[in-house]
């Protein structure tokens, strides 16, 4: 088999966990438990296939609006994970980096964010990109407040606000855009996901439920995406 061209950054919409629950009959919480130990993998896996930048979205700017509950759990799982994942980052050479707003969340969890990343900086291998309370439009006005404030104290001219400033001013920052685009469960739709970024990206979607998801899936994805015809504009990608 000819050699497999590994995408730099894949982007990921985990979806399905509350499905997946349901098919086995379980509280929609141990469907979130099951699919952070699958985020936990394919962390390990990306690093394993040599990709740069995984980014994953776990909890969106909507997903505040189900239950007391069901935030509760995540709230919890994410406590949790966020120490696991330290160690698997450290193991694989993993850098981990948040995108998404961290202030609504909990001082101990923004600690814990904090601590993640900080302690991860040096690290060469993958960088991990977790978004959490992340919503593209919620960060698009993030950025143009912030370049606003640029205008308005004179150290940007509107003239001088270019794709590049704008992109510079988003959360992914320093981040190719993603390559491919994979979102588990069948739903084909962004949901608020990475929407400047993935102008260009190559979207597949399957219908696995994420706590199903594992290497083999993601290189089906990967083979997938090696099969098509890259273009910008009409033009095939260099
Ligand atoms: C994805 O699974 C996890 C989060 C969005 C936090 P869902 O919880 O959306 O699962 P379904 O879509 O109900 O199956
Ligand atoms: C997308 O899943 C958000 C995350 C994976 C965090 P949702 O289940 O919240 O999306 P919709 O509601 O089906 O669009
Ligand atoms: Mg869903």
């Amino acid at each position: 088999m000819e050699q497999l061209k590994i995408p730099e950054h894949v982007a990921i919409i985990l979806d399905g966990n509350g499905r997946w629950a349901k098919a086995h009959n379980l509280p929609r919480k141990m469907g979130h438990a099951e699919g952070c130990k699958t985020v936990e993998r394919t962390v390990e896996d990306a690093a394993r296939l040599r990709i740069k930048y995984l980014t994953v979205y776990g909890f969106s700017t909507e997903n505040w609006k189900r239950s007391e509950e069901e935030v509760g759990a995540l709230m919890q799982l994410f406590r949790y994970y966020m120490k696991r994942l330290l160690k698997i980052a450290k193991v694989n050479n993993v850098r981990v980096k948040m995108i998404g707003e961290r202030s609504r969340f909990a001082p101990d969890i923004v600690e814990g964010i904090n601590c993640l990343e900080e302690e991860t900086k040096e690290n060469t291998g993958l960088t991990f990109v977790i978004a959490v309370n992340y919503g593209s439009r919620d960060e698009i006005r993030r950025a143009v407040q912030r370049i606003a404030a640029e205008v308005a104290d004179g150290t940007i001219d509107p003239q001088s606000i270019t794709e590049e400033v704008i992109a510079n001013h988003l959360d992914t920052a320093g981040i190719p855009d993603p390559d491919l685009l994979i979102r588990t469960s069948g739903e084909i739709r962004l949901s608020n996901y990475l929407l400047w970024q993935c102008a260009y990206t190559e979207i597949y979607i399957t219908d696995i439920y994420w706590p199903d998801f594992n290497k083999e899936e993601l290189v089906k994805a990967i083979e997938n995406y090696n099969k098509r015809d890259r273009r910008f504009g009409g033009r095939n990608q260099k």
